[in-house]
């Protein structure tokens, strides 16, 4: 079995993932290989904090990884908050706090469309490689629905007339973001092993 580190430490993108893994690869966790603490992502773009991530346990636990990065890319906002998404409206940012603050941005401007993007980066035998996923869609003038987490409530998925918060969480990993960068390196990781 292949040891894979992914650089997370939420638990539910772990056990999601773990779901996509092909046989033959074994997935850890930081907590597994004893990597506490959050890794500071200091990079102004999602590559290159993805990249930070994966790197720091390549080089300090020796172990092939992978880390992803994701960001709400606003057109109308020339990509904002983008890598800064989590802490958007500053220090102490929640995601009511933020999706407030994006709301009153939007408030003058007519084009509300934006994306989401996943970049991940996978160090494997010492070399990097990138998987990159989009949601596209729009920002919507008012939360709606429950479900999910971040600007959730406030996206609507191209397509759909439900936002990321209302749509079953199903739904929403077939078609976001994140599922789609997991599904490519999922299918890099399959590639791999029948070479
Ligand atoms: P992370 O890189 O996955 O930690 O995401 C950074 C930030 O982007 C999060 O704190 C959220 O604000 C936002 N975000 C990431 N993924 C999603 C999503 O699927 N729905 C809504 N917000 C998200």
């Amino acid at each position: 079995m292949k040891k894979l580190v992914f650089a997370t430490h939420n638990p539910d993108k772990l056990k999601e993932i773990n779901q996509m893994m092909p046989s033959g690869f074994q997935l850890l966790s930081l907590e597994d290989i004893g990597c506490g603490g959050k890794i500071p992502e200091t990079a102004d773009t999602l590559e290159g904090n993805a990249r930070i991530k994966a790197a720091h346990v390549w080089e300090n636990y020796g172990y092939d990884c992978f880390a992803d990065d994701t960001g709400l890319e606003v057109t109308a906002l020339q990509g904002a908050p983008g890598v800064y998404s989590a802490r958007y409206a500053g220090p102490g940012a929640n995601a009511s706090s933020n999706m407030k603050k994006l709301l009153t941005e939007l408030q003058t401007h007519k084009d509300r469309s934006g994306r989401f993007r996943t970049v991940i980066a996978l160090v494997i035998n010492g070399q990097f490689h990138f998987f990159q996923g989009v949601a596209q869609g729009d920002i919507i003038c008012e939360p709606k629905g429950s479900g999910g987490f971040g600007y959730d409530p406030i996206f609507l998925p191209a397509g759909f007339k439900k936002t990321f918060a209302e749509l079953p969480l199903e739904v929403k990993n077939q078609i976001s973001h994140r599922g789609i960068a997991f599904k490519k390196l999922s299918a890099y990781l399959h590639k791999m092993k029948g070479q």
